[in-house]
C-alpha cells in the first residue's frame, strides 16, 4: 500500500542512569566566598552540598556515563539505540552535544540532537522523544539530562550561586504497541516572564574589517529575580499537575510518587501542599545535589529507582519548571 505506514505506538520505561561529578561542594565552603551561611541555605533552600565538575568534564561526558548506565539497566546493545535525545542548556559545544554522546556509545544508528528548555528540558525531551516513538518509526531513545550550571553561576552572587550544581541523568524508553506507560502530559511556555531569570549570550562588538561588525559570541552569568521564580513555580506547577490528573483520570491519592523539578525544597513542600499530596510521596534528593536543571528528575529517578523505593507498575507524577519560562508535567507507570 502507498502512503504512510506508521502506527501510534505506546511508550514503557526500560532503565535509567545516572552520572555526578565528584567534587562536592558544601554550603560552609561557599560560605567562604560568599556572606551567607549553612544554616541560612538549609533554611532557605533545603540545599546542604552540591557537586562541581572537574575542568577535564563536560555536559557530554556526564551525559554519556548517565546514558551508559541506563543502556546497561535496559539490556540494550549501542546499535539498537534510534534517537538520543540531550536537553542541556550548557553543551559541551553549542552545535550539538548528543553526536559527541552517540559517537561515544557507538550508536551509529541514532539519530542525535539537542534540546534546550533550561529547567524544563528533560520533561520537554522525554515528551519529545515520546512522540518519536510513538509515530512508529523510532523503537529506542536515550531521553538525556546534563547540565553543567557551575560554568555560568556568579560565584559571587549569594542569591544565586547557592543553588547550582552539575549532574547527569537519562532515561531508556521503548516503543510498545501493546501497553502506553505514559498516561499523559502537559508542557507550557511564557516567553513574556522570560527576563526573571536568563544566561544571555553578552552584547560585545567585535570588528571584522572596515566598518563591519559583528557581535562576539560569549555567555554572561545567570541572572535571576529568585523571587519571581518562586512565586511562579508555586503558582503554576499545581495548576498544570491539577489539569494533567483531570485530562487523565487520576486522583492524587493515585499517586505513588511525587517528582519535582529540584529547585528549592519549599517550592517542593509548598506544591505537595496545595495538591494534598503526602509528604512521604515527594521524592528528593536536592540536600545533596543542588538544582542541577536538566538533570535532577532522571537523578531522582535514578536514586529510587535503584534504591528500590520506586517499583515496578508504580505511578509517577513529575513536573519540571523554570527558565523560559517553561514548565509542564508527566504521569506514568514505571516499566
Ligand atoms: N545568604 C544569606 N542571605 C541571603 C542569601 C544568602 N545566600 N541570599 C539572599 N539573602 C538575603 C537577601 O539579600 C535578603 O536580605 P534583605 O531582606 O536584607 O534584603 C533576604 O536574604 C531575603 O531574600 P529573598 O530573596 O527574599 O530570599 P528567599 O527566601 O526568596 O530565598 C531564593 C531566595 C533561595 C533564591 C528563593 O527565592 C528561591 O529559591 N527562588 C527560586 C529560584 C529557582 O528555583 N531558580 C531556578 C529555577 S530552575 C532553572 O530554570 C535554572
Amino acid at each position: 500500500m502507498k502512503g504512510p505506514n506508521f502506527v501510534n505506538n505506546g511508550i514503557t520505561f526500560k532503565g535509567c542512569g545516572s552520572y555526578l561529578p565528584t567534587q562536592v561542594l558544601s554550603n560552609e565552603k561557599i560560605s567562604q566566598i560568599v556572606d551567607t551561611s549553612d544554616e541560612w541555605i538549609k533554611t532557605r533552600t533545603g540545599i546542604e552540598s552540591r557537586r562541581i565538575a572537574e575542568v577535564d568534564e563536560n555536559v557530554s561526558e556526564m551525559g554519556f556515563k548517565a546514558a551508559v548506565s541506563a543502556m546497561a539497566m535496559a539490556d540494550w546493545n549501542s546499535e539498537s539505540v534510534d534517537l538520543i535525545i540531550l536537553a542541556t542548556s550548557t553543551p559541551s559545544d553549542l552545535f550539538g552535544s548528543a553526536p559527541m554522546i552517540q559517537s561515544k556509545l557507538r550508536a551509529k544508528n541514532a539519530l542525535a540532537f539537542d534540546l534546550t528548555a533550561a529547567c524544563s528540558g528533560f520533561l520537554f525531551a522525554l515528551i519529545t522523544a515520546s512522540q518519536y516513538l510513538s509515530s512508529g518509526k523510532y523503537k529506542r531513545a536515550l531521553v538525556i539530562g546534563s547540565d553543567q550550571l557551575s560554568s555560568y553561576v556568579d560565584w559571587k552572587d549569594r542569591g544565586s550561586c547557592i543553588l547550582f550544581g552539575d549532574g547527569a541523568g537519562a532515561l531508556a524508553i521503548e516503543a510498545s504497541n501493546d501497553q502506553n506507560n505514559l498516561f499523559g502530559f502537559n508542557l507550557r511556555t511564557d516567553g513574556a516572564r522570560g527576563s526573571f531569570l536568563n544566561l544571555y549570550n553578552k552584547k560585545l562588538d567585535g570588528n571584522i574589517v572596515d566598518q563591519i561588525k559583528f557581535r562576539k559570541g560569549e555567555f554572561s552569568n545567570i541572572s535571576m529575580n529568585g523571587q519571581e521564580v518562586y512565586k511562579f513555580a508555586v503558582r503554576e506547577v499545581p495548576i498544570i499537575i491539577s489539569e494533567l490528573l483531570k485530562e487523565t483520570n487520576f486522583d492524587s491519592e493515585d499517586i505513588d510518587w511525587l517528582i519535582l523539578h529540584q529547585a528549592n525544597q519549599r517550592i517542593l513542600d509548598a506544591v505537595g501542599d496545595r495538591l494534598k499530596i503526602n509528604k512521604r510521596k515527594i521524592l528528593t534528593n536536592l540536600n545533596k545535589y543542588g538544582n542541577t536543571s536538566a538533570a535532577t528528575i532522571p537523578l531522582v529517578l535514578d536514586e529510587f529507582i535503584r534504591n528500590h523505593k520506586i517499583k515496578k507498575n508504580d505511578i509517577i507524577l513529575t513536573s519540571g519548571f523554570g527558565a523560559g519560562l517553561s514548565w509542564g508535567a508527566a504521569l506514568l507507570k514505571w516499566g
